[in-house]
């Protein structure tokens, strides 16, 4: 008696745990809404780290499948964005990013988001690294890059 005891209560715990799971899958289902940013893709961090052949090589990518978006200069006045009156950043402001972590553009550089198209399919995981390290470079030149040690007489 006790062993069948114990045998429905794993078969209701078991099935416990399948209603418990169902909800879960059910968010992932098609068609439901658009696919969305999870805190582990938002932690990760940029295993790529700028280099000046790293940023030149994204930079020609840049210009072709980003810049009449976000602009030459990271500015967010390309011509594309002003036909569809598109409100973007301005990636000179070193704060307008501040918000979002690396894995965040990552994740939007990749997948797309709003209107933006996703890089996902065609760029190697590498190269969407880069284009963060990009990202980000609109920013540093004015923003406290300055050498800490050089003297103009040395
Ligand atoms: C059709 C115009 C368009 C193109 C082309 C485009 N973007 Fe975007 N991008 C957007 C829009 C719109 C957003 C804001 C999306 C939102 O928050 O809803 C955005 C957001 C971003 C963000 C998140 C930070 C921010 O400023 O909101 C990054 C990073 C980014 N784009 C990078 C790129 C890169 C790199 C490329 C080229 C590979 C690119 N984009 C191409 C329109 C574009």
């Amino acid at each position: 008696m006790r062993g069948t005891l114990v045998v429905l209560g794993a078969f209701l715990l078991a099935s416990l745990g399948i209603s418990y799971a169902k909800p879960d899958f059910a968010q992932e289902k098609p068609g439901s809404a658009e696919p969305k940013i999870t805190p582990e893709d938002a932690a990760k961090k940029n295993p790529v780290p700028p280099t000046s052949d790293g940023l030149a090589e994204v930079r020609k990518l840049y210009s072709y499948n980003c810049a009449m978006c976000h602009g030459k200069i990271g500015d967010g006045k390309g011509d594309l964005a002003a036909d569809m009156k598109l409100d973007l950043r301005d990636w000179r402001d070193g704060s307008s990013l501040d918000k979002l972590t690396d894995g965040e553009l990552f994740w939007i550089i990749s997948n797309g988001k709003g209107k933006m198209p996703g890089e996902g399919d065609r760029t190697k995981e590498r190269v969407r690294w880069n284009f963060v390290n990009l990202v980000r470079s609109f920013a540093r030149k004015d923003a406290g890059d300055k050498p800490k040690t050089e003297s103009p007489l040395s």
